[in-house]
């Protein structure tokens, strides 16, 4: 469903490479979990998937369509939710929401219901005809997963999802992602929430400055690393590196 191959990136305003090397493949109907510290490299792999940032080296295609040469048939499977809400705040929800369903050319008999149903499960249905602008950051939030979601996309992506969600919220967002992915469509987010990512992620893949430095279940990393907890995985890949993968042991 996504192939990123080989990827690197480096911004014109930096020596290091942002991305060095990425590859990863993602299936048809599984959640995955995109783990690393912060400046590691997430957002930029995830702005490159979706076509807003460009790249030097490596390929990505989504649903057999190459971002780079194919970019608005690719961009049809996607469905994203960043991690800032830079969003038309002049526009009330339900024109946002029209907005992007016209956009991705979602019939008028298919949006009504879909968007009735994520506006009642979000508790949002009072405010969709209020301009986003009087909007707290968590409706914001959950607007732009509704206008994410509005054509059904393959590939869902989310950009630290959970961040701003009232606990209600955030349990509706992990039951869309399951539902999303046994409708045989694949979730892709990134988080630093390792409790969410281990309990409804499929695989995780922890990224440290720019490098895949481990992709699996969370059940395979545990017999790996002999840790007993993703938070530990983590620790030892991406921490202060006391740890080593493969052995658990103490350096
Ligand atoms: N616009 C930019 N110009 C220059 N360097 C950038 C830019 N955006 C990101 N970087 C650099 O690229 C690297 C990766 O940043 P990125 O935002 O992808 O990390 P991240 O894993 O999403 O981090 P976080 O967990 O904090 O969101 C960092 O070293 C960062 O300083
Ligand atoms: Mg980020």
């Amino acid at each position: 469903m996504l192939t990123i191959k080989n990827l690197s990136k480096s911004y014109s305003s930096s020596e290091v490479k942002a991305l060095d090397g990425v590859s990863l493949e993602l299936k048809p109907g599984e959640i995955f979990g995109f783990l690393g510290p912060n400046g590691a490299g997430k957002t930029t792999a995830i702005k490159i998937v979706t076509g807003i940032l460009p790249f030097e080296q490596g390929s990505v295609s989504i649903a057999g369509r190459d971002i780079k040469t194919d970019p608005i048939a690719a961009k049809r499977e996607i469905g994203f939710v960043p991690d800032t809400h830079i969003i038309y705040d002049k526009l009330t929800g339900r024109e946002y929401v029209d907005f992007m369903a016209d956009v991705y050319g979602v019939p008028l008999a298919d949006r009504g219901a879909r968007a009735e149903k994520l506006l009642k499960l979000f508790a949002l249905t009072d405010s969709f005809d209020a301009p986003i602008k009087t909007y707290s950051h968590g409706m914001k939030q959950k607007i732009n997963i509704i206008g994410a979601l509005i054509h059904n996309p393959k590939l869902w992506i989310l950009d630290e999802p959970m961040t701003g969600l009232d606990p209600n919220s955030a349990f509706v967002l992990k039951e869309l992602m399951r539902e999303h992915c046994e409708a045989g469509n694949t979730v892709f987010f990134s988080t630093h929430v390792l409790e969410v990512a281990e309990k409804i992620c499929d695989r995780v893949a922890i990224i440290v400055k720019g490098k895949i430095v481990v992709t699996g279940s969370v059940a395979e990393l545990k017999s790996m690393s002999k840790e007993s907890s993703l938070e530990e995985i983590f620790l030892s890949v991406a921490g202060d590196g006391s740890f080593k993968l493969g052995t658990g042991e103490a350096l």
